[in-house]
């Protein structure tokens, strides 16, 4: 079979005009995965190879059995091992550790503020003791809208100790989708903020969380609200709501025995878009998923305690849970914060903050180095960015253009990028290459990690022709996976699960192709979700907010190339489309889902582009708002449709 399974490493002849470019000899001499064995050994072991991610934490009760697969889809990694999330993250580093940094934060407004591990402790353990107070219990979900602010970590952390679920909601979000979440979660007790600052301006983002109460079903019986504007907003709080200075200052001293939980007990739900209008709520398990997330930071990101470390991923969507919190904290090492926008004083501010805090490695996303490809080289080039010895990438794909711009002008020509493939889903990083070991291929992601089993496969399941279009599948478990849906079994099963003759697959949502090497492209998604300014969305959440815009009667969105939102808007005959309506539009989605939905185009049309049977033809639109070619639209029960919708997208 051809497929890019745990061999990915399989040498069987490169295609032609594919680049490869060897691990740099400095880096691969000194980095943690160095074994080019280490492909096979996973091969060899199945999934008792994983002992080696575990084998990274410490266990309150150790485990015996590493997967339990007796009722798939619902896979138990290490069921009968116990550990506590916030102890493997902080207190077992105060030994060697405790006057180490762990967070340097960057404010919007250049304020500075660090934690060692041993101030970490001492606030998660005063922050624990105050959630108990307030009456937190084991396994009570804590709801967290909270910018990027060291209170979030802070509280994730809170959270873990006492074995209290958190659901973190990206502070972007708007007061509908909060609650929303608020009740899918059954969610009593929130952390939220005063405000933050947007530029110079001071945001009330406790206006949001009033309202999303206002909304909610449930009761919230307790709220904590960081201040972290002061006296910019005058923000009042209710009886039941607790300034978190207060709750901290309260228990300062005290501390608070890390709760043992189950490794398969839930450490965190994490709403993401899925296959319908509504969110799903994907769970995460304490102990595969911390083993997989301390393993691939050490094994791919090569991360290590006297590093220091920059993820720049917003907390609020999975990649800052696992590559912003719990993998750096987890291996000890030194992690920036940042609160600002990558071009807020200016377009050096990335380049500023790497030479200041001699950043080794660093992790973003396509979608920030177009942003800084945009900008231009002279802003990184300004800056002494030597301290630099491996780059990330993730979220997107990301061109072989962008991918040298990136070697080049931050990578110093020499650093080793790793293009990191995950979903919210899988917890952590599926497929890359590992930096120390596996050549890299520009444009890429590579060959699945050891031990993840992924496959890309046509319609019946059968793996495809190198260079053949097909889905991506992953054929075993793997120990971030999640543990399931908050909506249940049923809907886990149908979301994602396939059953085959060779057992059950895993349906990632993407198209991809793989070449003769094992190396994996991905070609985007294949179902109605879009990943735009490293967002996901849903198209028919989305879709659904602008018709309610008054006179609006069908949308269809898509994303670009840039990862920019476009929709395309008919309305009723007696409305003129004009620039209200547009406005009106961007407010529905700003109110349904929050500011990160606001379109950055929207094309009105007479009429949508559909199948015979009504469906409307997204990718044509997506390639329409790309640019691309397109094939045969005579398919079309209206293919006239086209021609107006190309000149209206090159008139704006
Ligand atoms: O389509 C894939 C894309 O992002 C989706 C997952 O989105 P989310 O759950 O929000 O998590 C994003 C960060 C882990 C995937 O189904 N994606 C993620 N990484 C890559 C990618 N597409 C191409 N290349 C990547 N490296």
């Amino acid at each position: 079979m051809d497929y890019a399974g745990v061999d990915g490493r399989r040498a069987d002849g490169t295609a032609a005009g594919d680049e490869v470019v060897e691990p740099p000899a400095a880096f691969s001499d000194r980095a943690v995965a160095s074994d080019p064995e280490i492909y096979e050994a996973f091969a060899e072991e199945g999934p008792e190879a994983w002992r080696r991610a575990a084998d990274l934490l410490d266990w309150e009760r150790p485990y015996e059995t590493v997967l339990d697969d007796e009722n798939p889809p619902f896979y138990q990694w290490f069921p009968d091992g116990r550990l506590n999330a916030a102890a493997n993250c902080v207190d077992r580093h105060l030994d060697e550790r405790r006057n180490q940094l762990a967070i340097r934060w960057f404010g919007k407004r250049g304020e500075r503020r660090s934690y060692t591990y041993l101030d970490l402790h001492r606030e998660v353990n005063a922050l624990a003791a105050g959630l108990r107070d307030l009456g937190v219990e084991e396994d009570d979900v804590v709801t967290l809208y909270l910018p990027m602010v060291p209170e979030l970590p802070i509280a994730m952390l809170a959270c873990a100790r006492i074995g209290a679920p958190h659901n973190v909601v990206f502070a972007g979000l708007s007061a509908e989708a909060l609650a929303t979440r608020i009740d899918a979660a059954d969610s009593e007790y929130l952390v939220t903020c005063d405000g933050y600052y947007r530029r110079e301006d001071a945001f009330n983002q406790k206006s949001k969380a009033d309202n999303a109460r206002l909304r909610a079903e449930a009761d919230l019986s307790a709220t904590v609200v960081v201040d972290r504007l002061g006296d910019a907003l005058d923000v009042p709080l209710g009886d039941d709501e607790h300034e978190y200075e207060a709750v901290v200052a309260a228990h300062d001293g005290e501390t608070v025995e890390p709760v043992a939980r189950d490794a398969t007990d839930l450490l965190f739900v994490m709403y993401t878009s899925g296959t319908t209008g509504r969110p799903k709520g994907v769970e995460h398990a304490t102990g595969g998923y911390l083993a997989h997330v301390a393993w691939t930071t050490r094994n791919v990101l090569d991360v290590r305690p006297d590093d220091t470390y920059w993820c720049a991923a917003d907390i609020g969507w999975i990649t800052g849970h696992s590559y912003g919190v719990y993998g750096p904290l987890s291996v000890g090492t030194t992690s920036v914060l940042y609160e600002g926008s990558p071009d807020y004083p200016d377009r050096d501010r990335v380049w500023d903050l790497i030479e200041r805090n001699a950043v080794s490695v660093f992790y973003t996303s396509p979608t920030a180095i177009r942003s800084f490809m945009k900008w231009g080289a002279e802003y990184p080039d300004a800056h002494d960015l030597s301290s630099i010895r491996l780059l990330g990438t993730v979220g997107e794909s990301i061109t072989s253009k962008a991918w040298r711009w990136y070697r080049e002008h931050v990578g110093g020509g020499e650093a080793p990028i790793v293009d990191t493939w995950w979903q919210t889903e899988t917890g952590a990083i599926s497929l890359a290459t590992l930096p120390g070991v596996t050549p890299m291929k520009p444009g890429k992601v590579g060959p699945p990690l050891p031990g993840i089993d992924a496959r890309v496969v046509d319609e019946d399941g059968e793996p495809v022709e190198p260079g053949e279009p097909g889905y991506l599948t992953i054929a075993a478990p793997w120990p971030g996976m999640l543990r399931g849906l908050r909506e249940g079994d049923e809907r886990y099963r149908r979301e994602y699960w396939l059953e085959g003759e060779d057992g059950w697959r895993y349906r990632t949502g993407d198209g991809a192709t793989v070449d003769g090497d094992g190396y994996v492209t991905i070609l985007g998604r294949v179902d109605d979700v879009i990943n735009v300014r490293t967002h996901r969305f849903n198209t028919a959440e989305l879709e659904s907010a602008i018709v309610e815009a008054d006179g609006v009667t069908e949308a269809a969105v898509v994303g670009d190339d840039d990862g920019r939102i476009v929709a395309y808007v008919t309305t009723r005959g007696d409305v003129d489309p004009d620039e209200s309506l547009r406005e009106a539009i961007g407010e529905r989605l700003a109110h349904a889902v929050g500011d990160v939905a606001r379109p950055d185009r929207i094309v009105f049309t007479p009429d949508l582009p559909k199948t015979r049977s009504g469906k409307i033809m997204r990718r044509l639109l997506e390639d329409i708002a790309r640019g691309d070619e397109f094939g045969d639209v005579s398919a079309l029960r209206n293919p006239e449709v086209v021609g107006e919708i190309e000149s209206a997208v090159r008139k704006k």
